[in-house]
């Protein structure tokens, strides 16, 4: 049983791996059925990363996204309020919405039953309308922090801010709630989602990976490690001499100007902020060895009026673009590697304590009765 000889390795990996500086063990990077308990006791149970709330502007705006095998669709209920229904249809399954868009109603398209925006049924033709409650959507909680959308399907204990309330140190100095969406994208990447969250949030391998991309601006050799939170891992990369940041119309304090805040915001939102922009990343895991991820950029208004505004706009997206594709490179070469017979759980550079920040927190939910 994989999942037995997975489970030993983590709690061997909680009771040592930390204190000895490893990382994860590598079964824990490939193992289905340790995936499985992966959707249900972190993605299930916790708040997750959906995307962006200025994809849902105006009532009718709907995403679609699956979270631990839940379709859902999200979306902008006639009472401007945000809302995330099962995106399954209540009389025979059929999946209700596809990707994005504005509707007024949810029609199923196998029979037609219909719902309004807040799940309730409205229609079934052809029958009289049931009048059990279990016949509208199952809605689940949403709530919105600096224009992220978080859905929980469980019971949350906590709001989303008050997890990530640690990270507000850094990030009223970026001004987050006036850095506005520019770009989006999304690929499809053949590697764990959990290397994903690890090679964000390292900056150990920027002057190998990136030297024309990353390391030129904030070379490896000046990160520092942060202070993690229970619910994130946090490092800073300094910028070379000249890179300082002052962006127009307002003082941005030291060492905030100098540096941008990495950080997961567990499990699955990725931030590179800075005082002038941010590159975000949200991670969807397909299956164990594919992942989804949705990405862009966030620009802040004071240079909306500058005359190179496009310029600055599309220097930060190919960028974006170039380190992405570089990661891209690797991320799916771990993966092919971990399997290894003689793969074994690697020891890390004190560059890379956000891995081990990131790995307390995974075995401390996948263990918590173990
Ligand atoms: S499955 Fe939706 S109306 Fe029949
Ligand atoms: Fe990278």
């Amino acid at each position: 049983m994989n999942d037995i000889e997975a489970i030993i390795e983590l709690i061997e990996w909680r009771d040592n791996g930390y204190s000895q500086g490893r990382a994860l063990p590598p079964r824990s990077y490939f193992d289905n059925d340790l995936f499985t308990l992966e959707k249900h006791r972190i993605f299930r149970d916790g708040w997750v990363c959906v995307g962006r709330s200025n994809e849902l502007r105006a009532v009718g705006d709907y995403i679609t996204r699956v979270v631990s095998d839940q379709p859902l669709v999200i979306l902008k209920d006639e009472t401007n309020e945000l809302r995330a229904l099962s995106n399954v249809c209540r009389h025979r399954h059929a999946l209700l919405m596809q990707d994005r868009g504005s509707t007024s109603q949810l029609i199923c398209p196998y029979h037609a039953w219909t719902y309004h925006l807040d799940g309730s049924l409205k229609a079934t033709p052809y029958m009289d309308k049931p009048q059990e409650l279990e016949c509208n959507l199952p809605s689940y909680e949403v709530q919105e922090w600096y224009g992220f959308l978080f859905v929980h399907l469980g019971s949350p204990l906590e709001n989303i801010s008050s997890l990530a309330s640690g990270l507000d140190s850094d990030l009223v100095h970026y001004e987050l709630e006036r850095q506005f969406d520019v770009y989006s994208n999304e690929m499809e990447i053949a590697t764990n989602w959990k290397m994903m969250v690890e090679n964000f949030t390292e900056s150990y391998h920027l002057f190998r990976v990136h030297p024309n991309t990353l390391e030129p601006y904030t070379p490896t050799k000046m990160l520092e490690i942060g202070v993690p939170g229970s619910g994130f891992n946090r490092h800073y990369v300094y910028y070379k001499e000249n890179f300082r940041k002052q962006p127009l119309g307002r003082i941005v304090p030291e060492p905030h100007c100098d540096r941008e805040v990495v950080t997961c915001l567990y499990p699955n939102l990725l931030l590179v902020a800075a005082p002038d922009s941010t590159v975000w990343a949200c991670i969807e895991p397909i299956d164990a060895g594919r992942t989804l991820l949705r990405y862009g950029v966030l620009q802040h208004e004071a240079y909306e009026n500058e005359p190179d505004y496009a310029q600055i706009i599309q220097d930060q997206i190919d960028l974006t673009e170039a380190f992405n594709a570089e990661d891209k490179v690797l991320l799916e070469s771990i993966f092919r590697g971990i399997s290894a017979p003689d793969a074994r759980s690697s020891i890390l550079s004190p560059m890379e304590k956000p891995i081990l920040d990131f790995a307390s927190y995974y075995t401390s939910v996948l263990l918590h009765d173990s």
